[in-house]
């Protein structure tokens, strides 16, 4: 501790020292702010003098849907990662690893010092701590986005890491620094910097997190990024289960536009950038059922999931990438969380309905399990000999999925 201070020293100054003190341990208040004329610090609180000031001076940018910096100062979740990592005194006392706030000036003395003697002295209970549904886009990158992207941004790059970026975290979570840096692990330099060390709650979930992804990185091949939607590898299964079915948009149909690869799917109606202006994506949420998608009229609209990748997909550009390295979790399967979402995409538009094919039905748990176990869920899926391959007309699946699907067969085909 001692020598890092030391070597911190020379670049900063006085204050920045006093927050690293009020941050790491309980100090006289006066040393890390000083005192001002009639300002009461004797019974600081959060509804009484916190929130009136976070009101008057934060909110115009910190609320929303699109708050600055990702901090969303009337989300309890955020105020308590800003105050226990040091960011929010850090950013209102212009440390000078901060940002200075509120943005182009100073808090008034009084407040300044009663937000940052409240901030040391709360303490925030854990609460609720759910660390068994841990994704990366839900959990993993909120968190990091609190408490580590303030220094670890893409033009910030403190140690030269961008922790933006996926396949920087994947890259240390595979080699051990994430962990060891937010466990304060000897030989790693403990994260966050001058903040306090991350709840329990948020170090279970890290954990879990890097338990389950298998960190593949073979040399040669494109990582795949969770925030990217891969055209061949997510959307090409959807379009042709639910939509290029015989008889309909598989090029028999001659008013039914084909919708079997890249180049069909674009000019049916692609306008790369803009999902509302997109036929193809408006057919699938408009309000007027004659017009509406899947055909024919009466059938259910495309799952709730499928329409937010398709118009993410066209938010991205409308691109056909691909990948080739998937983190592949095949440890923690689920009929609800792995499995099914497998069968929706890639399987259920054509498996569904009052004419399933090959008389297959594969719409719910029940249908899937009494195909996995008449073994022809797996045997179709590895192309085994003898059973029709699936998905029809479409790719082979990717390999974790196959093995993913074989795991949740091996282990008896739990309902969960
Ligand atoms: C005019 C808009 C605006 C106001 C008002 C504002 N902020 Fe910010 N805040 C920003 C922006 C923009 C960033 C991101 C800056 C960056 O990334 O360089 C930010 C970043 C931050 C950060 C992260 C700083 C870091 O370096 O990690 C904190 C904490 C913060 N603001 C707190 C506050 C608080 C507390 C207030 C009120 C006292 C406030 N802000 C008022 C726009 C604002
Ligand atoms: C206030 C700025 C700041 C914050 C916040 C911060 N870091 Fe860092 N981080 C740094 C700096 C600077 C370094 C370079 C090493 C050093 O100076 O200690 C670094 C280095 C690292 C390293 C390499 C450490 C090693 O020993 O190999 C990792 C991993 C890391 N940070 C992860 C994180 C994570 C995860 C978070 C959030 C939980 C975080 N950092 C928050 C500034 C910060
Ligand atoms: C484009 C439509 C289509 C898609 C997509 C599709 N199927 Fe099929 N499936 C069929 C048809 C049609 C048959 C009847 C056999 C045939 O025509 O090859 C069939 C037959 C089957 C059979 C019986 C195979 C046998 O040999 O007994 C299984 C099991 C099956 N499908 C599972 C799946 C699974 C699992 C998926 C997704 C990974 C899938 N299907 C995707 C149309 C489809």
């Amino acid at each position: 501790m001692l020598k890092s201070i030391k070597s911190w020293l020379p670049a900063t100054s006085i204050v920045s020292l006093l927050v690293l003190y009020s941050i790491s341990c309980k100090h006289h208040p006066d040393e890390i702010i000083p005192p001002v004329s009639q300002c009461d610090t004797t019974n600081i609180t959060y509804p009484g003098d916190v929130l009136p000031v976070l009101q008057a001076y934060c909110y115009g940018c910190h609320t929303g849907n699109n708050p600055s910096a990702g901090i969303d100062l009337s989300n309890p979740e955020h105020l308590k990662a800003v105050v226990n990592n040091g960011r929010l005194a850090g950013s209102l006392l212009h440390h000078a690893d901060y940002t200075a706030m509120p943005e182009g000036t100073t808090l008034p003395q009084c407040a300044l010092r009663q937000i940052v003697l409240w901030a040391q002295d709360t303490i925030f209970p854990d609460g609720n701590c759910d660390s068994v549904n841990v994704t990366f886009a839900g959990t993993i990158r909120p968190m990091l986005l609190l408490n580590c992207q303030g220094c670890h941004n893409s033009t910030k790059q403190a140690g030269g890491l961008d922790l933006s970026d996926y396949l920087t975290v994947a890259m240390l979570a595979g080699n051990g620094q994430l962990m060891g840096s937010v466990e304060h692990l000897a030989g790693y330099s403990p994260m966050p910097k001058y903040g306090k060390k991350l709840s329990d709650c948020d170090l279970g979930k890290l954990r879990k997190w890097i338990a389950d992804t298998t960190f593949v990185n073979p040399p040669g091949g494109i990582p795949c990024n969770p925030d990217t939607v891969y055209f061949e590898m997510d959307l090409l299964p959807v379009f042709l289960s639910a939509c290029a079915k015989s008889g309909c948009h598989d090029g028999s149909d001659e008013e039914a536009p084909r919708l079997t690869d890249y180049n069909t799917i674009m000019n049916a109606g692609v306008k790369p950038g803009n999902p509302g202006g997109s036929k193809i994506y408006k057919v699938l949420v408009t309000t007027n059922l004659e017009d509406r998608m899947p055909y024919p009229q009466g059938s259910p609209p495309l799952p709730d999931d499928q329409i937010a990748m398709i118009s993410k997909w066209i938010s991205q550009g409308a691109q056909n990438l691909h990948c080739d390295n998937q983190p592949c979790d095949s440890t923690n399967v689920t009929f609800s969380g792995t499995v099914w979402p497998i069968i929706q995409n890639n399987c259920y538009g054509c498996h569904s309905g009052s004419n399933p094919g090959g008389g297959i039905l594969l719409k719910d748990y029940a249908t899937v399990a009494a195909a996995a176990q008449a073994g022809k869920l797996y045997g179709s899926i590895a192309y085994l000999s003898g059973y029709a391959r699936m998905p029809k007309n479409g790719n082979q699946l990717s390999q974790c999925n196959i093995r993913q699907v074989k795991k949740w067969i091996d282990l008896g085909m739990p309902a969960k």
